[in-house]
């Protein structure tokens, strides 16, 4: 019996490649920190467990596919909230963002067309993109821009005649940017003038340091129609298990197909869609203190980081990741090395080797793409680790 070819030239995840080696790590006994994934190590607010124990309903029946009303009236009133004005009936709520997006490339791509993205991007955009038979094509930014979109050409190379999209997070994992207004503006421009939809995913919208004000693509009239929003509530309200995410649109021909979709999969949880209203009415001051976490963990983090020999970086404006160049030649050996051969105190790191963000492998060969979603006293454990580990490991290349 055979497998297609999509799913067989479909890559594993970039972020959990090493986990074996990981695992092996922990039977041994050692301690590993894990900045390889982003998952927030926030308590989940109490709101979200009252919100689950009040759900009362007798039998646990489908919801309507679109998603239940209150939802989707809820999450419009909370993007109005950052100028985003969508109704609730321009809004389908989905399994995660991870299926609006997979939703936004079965819609707008054939087999062997192309979505256009910044590089480096979201390595499961590659993961979905191929197993939906659709390429990535990437534009280049680079560690001394700390990632900025360099102008409107760089984008434009890309585009063929088989470029449906132009797909980007804001703000951006793996790297932390946080795209200005202009650079949105090229974006848009380009999207425009050859007629590409957008995929504005924003699910770590309000993780924006330095007092910077978010801009979303969404305040530049003219690309309203190629627009589709992406949302979730995994990383701001630290749900990452409850999957609720949600797509929008203004676009009526896209929200026809996005209806199928949504029927096709019947329903997404009922339990966690009537809990995740109580996540939306939480005050803001709520996800302004998250915020406030991350910043100060990622300026310590980089406060470390740029005193270690040989390592490259920049400050992330937002999310919870930063890619760092090291004085290695292949991270990937590195990274793996940390977790089979090196320990101080019994206890070990983890990092994400950045060539799997990356289309063109070699770019990212000697990068690592760190997650803070531990302390601060961790973070400063795990990083001392790897300046540690940089000197054994050097000193024995
Ligand atoms: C940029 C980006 N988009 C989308 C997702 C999907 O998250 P979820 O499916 O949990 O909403 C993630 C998860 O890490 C992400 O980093």
């Amino acid at each position: 019996m055979l497998i297609s070819n999509r799913i067989k030239n479909t890559k594993i995840s970039a972020i959990r490649k090493l986990t074996p080696f990981a695992k092996e790590a922990k039977q041994k006994g050692l301690k590993v920190y894990h900045m390889n994934i982003g998952q927030p190590d926030v308590a989940t607010p109490k709101e979200y467990f009252e919100g689950l124990k009040s759900y009362d309903k007798k039998v646990l029946g489908y919801e309507s596919s679109e998603g239940i009303d209150e939802l989707r009236s809820a999450f419009s009133d909370f993007l109005k909230k950052n100028n985003i004005y969508y109704s609730p009936e321009e809004i389908y709520i989905t399994n995660g963002g991870s299926e609006a997006l997979l939703f936004s490339f079965l819609i707008m791509c054939d087999e062997g067309d192309e979505i256009l993205v910044p590089e480096p991007y979201y390595s499961n955009y590659n993961t979905i993109a191929s197993s939906c038979g659709v390429k990535l094509v990437p534009f280049k930014t680079s560690i001394d821009d700390g990632f900025h979109i360099k102008n409107k050409e760089s984008i434009e190379l890309g585009v063929t005649a088989k470029t449906r999209a132009i797909l980007y997070s804001n703000p951006s994992n793996p790297t932390g940017v946080v795209y200005s207004i202009n650079e949105l503006q090229m974006i848009a421009d380009v999207a425009y003038e050859k007629e590409l939809y957008i995929i504005s995913d924003e699910v770590y919208r309000e993780l924006v340091y330095d007092g910077i004000k978010y801009e979303s693509i969404f305040s530049i009239e003219k690309i309203r129609e190629n627009l589709v929003l992406v949302d979730s509530l995994s990383k701001r309200y630290s749900v990452c298990g409850s999957r609720v995410g949600m797509i929008a649109t203004k676009n009526k021909n896209l929200r026809e197909e996005i209806v199928k979709l949504c029927q096709s999969r019947l329903s997404t949880s009922s339990v966690e869609q009537y809990t995740a209203l109580s996540l939306l009415k939480i005050p803001m001051s709520y996800i302004e203190s998250v915020r406030d976490l991350y910043q100060e963990r990622r300026n310590e983090v980089c406060r470390i980081l740029e005193k270690i020999e040989g390592v490259k970086i920049y400050k992330p404006e937002g999310a919870f990741y930063l890619i760092a160049s090291l004085p290695v030649d292949d991270a990937e050996d590195f990274c793996k090395w940390l977790l089979t051969d090196f320990s101080i105190n019994n206890e070990t790191v983890m990092f994400a080797p950045a060539e799997g963000f990356y289309i063109d492998r070699e770019l990212g060969k000697s990068q690592i793409r760190l997650s803070y979603c531990i302390s601060v006293e961790d973070l400063e454990k795990a990083l001392h680790i790897l300046e540690e580990g940089l000197k054994v490991y050097n000193s024995k290349n």
